[in-house]
């Protein structure tokens, strides 16, 4: 990806060209710039234009204006140049994904996780996406897999699920539920069911591994998402996964440890794969 760094350093002086510490996203024909840091707000139309003269299929450059929060993990943002709209189809991994970025989560930097988790998915399989968001590995998922059960509690998520369902021409394969995951995993009885579950929830995903042992069959594969800090990595979010999975009465063999993308300086987005053995 670009740096904004290098865009403006003809346009800004070397001294603001340094302050700027994060770049910019681009969701289908949408630029969202990140943080600017305090002084330099007042210069997001110029580095708005820097941006939209580097990409010429850009329509719209946005600013975030405020943190990712609540449970839906919205990130606010405002147009601050070109079509005063928030809605875009972005493309990633040869699919299409329709979304509204000021009413859905959605991270164009998680594309080559989502293409890792696709690769392992088998014909045979019954695949669980419980925070499944507008679809980013949902949708490629029911392309591959036998049979989808996407979920996600957000009502604008689950609407973007079912028009890229429909736009990705998988709708026979996959079955939405608006809801909290954890109510539908007990309403539907979906126990002893998935042989993999996507659990892409990193702030509170540990507090659903109930969840996910529920409907696990033996052998089934998770993966599981944690924000964690350098210092202890992975430590605190293996003894939470043991400790559920002792309570859950299931073995567990973890498969891989990673870190796929960087949250804050010393802060992580990391996956746990393991493997259910009983
Ligand atoms: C970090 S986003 C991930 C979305 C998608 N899997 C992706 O990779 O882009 C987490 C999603 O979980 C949903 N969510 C939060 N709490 C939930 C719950 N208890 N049950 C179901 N979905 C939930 C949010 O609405 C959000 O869309």
């Amino acid at each position: 990806m670009a740096k904004l760094k290098e865009l403006l350093k003809n346009r800004l002086s070397a001294d603001e060209v340094n302050k700027i510490k994060y770049s910019y996203d681009i969701i289908g024909d949408i630029a969202v710039i990140n943080d600017l840091p305090w002084g330099m707000k007042s210069k997001a139309k110029l580095i708005a234009e820097a941006i939209k003269n580097t990409h010429k299929r850009l329509k719209v450059i946005a600013k975030k204006v405020g943190p990712t929060s609540g449970e839906e993990r919205i990130r606010p943002v405002k147009v601050v140049l070109g079509e005063k709209r928030t809605e875009t189809i972005h493309i990633e991994n040869g699919f299409r994904f329709k979304l509204d970025i000021n009413k859905v989560y959605f991270s164009p930097r998680l594309g080559a996780e989502h293409l890792r988790i696709i690769n392992q998915i088998k014909p045979y399989e019954e695949v669980y996406d419980l925070f499944a968001g507008v679809g980013p590995f949902a949708i490629p998922a029911a392309k591959k897999a036998k049979k989808v059960i996407a979920i996600d509690i957000n009502p604008a998520a689950c609407n973007y699920l079912k028009e890229n369902a429909l736009l990705n021409k998988v709708s026979d394969k996959i079955e939405i539920y608006c809801c909290d995951c954890r109510k539908v995993i007990e309403k539907e009885k979906f126990y002893n069911c998935a042989d993999r579950v996507i659990m892409n929830l990193p702030m509170h995903a540990g507090e659903f591994l109930d969840v996910a042992f529920k409907v696990a069959k033996k052998g089934a594969i998770i993966h599981c998402y944690f924000f964690l800090h350098e210092k202890d990595m992975f430590k605190l979010a293996e003894d939470k996964l043991y400790n559920e999975a002792k309570k859950a009465g299931r073995e567990v063999k973890i498969l891989e440890e990673r870190k796929c993308g960087q949250l804050s300086p010393r802060i992580w987005r990391c996956v746990i794969d393991f493997e259910v053995l009983n």
